[in-house]
């Protein structure tokens, strides 16, 4: 009976509002990507796809409440690396990571940047590095919560200068920059999503991206490598999942749209401005993000490991 009305439902499919849970604060940049494929794909689609941010725990609170939806396709969740590195970081997680959902695609790859508040004293990479070690006490590292992609850089950051600072959680990288504005906090590794007005308009400071080469966004800024970091390259991606159980009709066509949205105009305007690549058409499927996550889960496990960082 649930097999027949599972694909009757999919073939009029979608026939009402579908809510896409970000599993971080509204206006930071897993809000801002969502946003803008979403607000696409609902023209496509015909039907409003509304973001809702379910923040906390690092990603792990929004993950967990769409694995228990229902798998009917009105419940998607749009995750980034967190996904993958939550896995290994946490030793209790509500859902079974591999088996609690369904693929819809890739939607983009974004770098990350090493900024400070306007203020902060160091003015160069090696500076920050050489300032941090001195002042380990007080020097404060913004993230928004274990399993963030801020987490993660910070944490590769700590462990690349041997030196464990003090770092200060939010929902989301979006009031961490409110809070990096303000000046209440120092440091951060955030998603050039979200700091590339910040850095042109001056209103904080920039020491590095971690992509491998420069961004054209931003020539100056040099890569972490060159800037004298070994190794340092993060690269953050993000994909659409529904709940263990979307008929397979729900989510090629939830893919199909997605690449869409990633062609549209004013989508690839606005992630470019952004720093922010849109996934290719071959990227944007349920088989490309089950394999990105397989590999990057088994990427970043002994990273975590040599770590040695784990949330209960
Ligand atoms: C956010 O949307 O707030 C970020 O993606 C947080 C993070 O992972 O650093």
């Amino acid at each position: 009976v649930s097999l027949f009305a599972a694909s009757a439902n999919a073939q009029g499919y979608p026939e009402r509002t579908i809510t896409m849970v970000v599993p971080f604060s509204a206006g930071g940049p897993t809000d801002t990507v969502a946003r803008l494929v979403a607000e696409s794909m609902s023209k496509d689609l015909g039907q409003q796809i509304i973001v809702e941010n379910v923040g906390g725990a690092g990603g792990t609170l929004g993950a967990g409440r769409v694995a228990q939806a229902d798998p009917d396709g009105y419940t998607l969740l749009l995750h980034h690396i967190g996904m993958a590195t939550s896995a290994t970081l946490y030793r209790k997680l509500a859902y079974d990571t591999l088996n609690a959902f369904e693929y819809v695609g890739l939607v983009t790859e974004v770098p990350m940047t090493i900024v400070a508040r306007k203020d902060f004293e160091p003015t160069d990479l090696k500076g920050l590095i050489d300032y941090a070690k001195a002042n380990k006490d007080t020097v404060t590292v913004a993230n928004a919560g274990i399993g963030a992609a801020s987490h993660l850089c910070g944490m590769m950051f700590m462990s690349a200068i041997e030196t464990q600072l003090t770092t200060v959680p939010y929902k989301g990288t979006g009031p961490a920059m409110t809070d990096l504005l303000g000046g209440q906090v120092d440091i951060m590794c955030d998603q050039t999503t979200n700091t590339t007005k910040q850095i042109q308009g001056g209103t904080i400071k920039a020491y590095a991206v971690t992509s491998p080469k420069r961004l054209k966004i931003f020539p100056d800024l040099p890569t972490a490598e060159e800037a004298g970091l070994q190794g340092f390259q993060v690269g953050i991606w993000h994909g659409i999942y529904a709940p263990k159980g979307t008929p397979a009709e729900v989510t090629d066509r939830l893919s199909k749209s997605l690449q869409k949205a990633l062609k549209d105009e004013n989508v690839a305007a606005r992630f470019g401005e952004l720093g922010t690549e849109p996934s290719s058409e071959a990227d944007a499927t349920p088989a490309a993000l089950k394999a990105k996550l397989e590999s990057e889960i088994a990427r970043w496990k002994p990273v975590i490991e040599a770590a040695g960082q784990y949330a209960d």
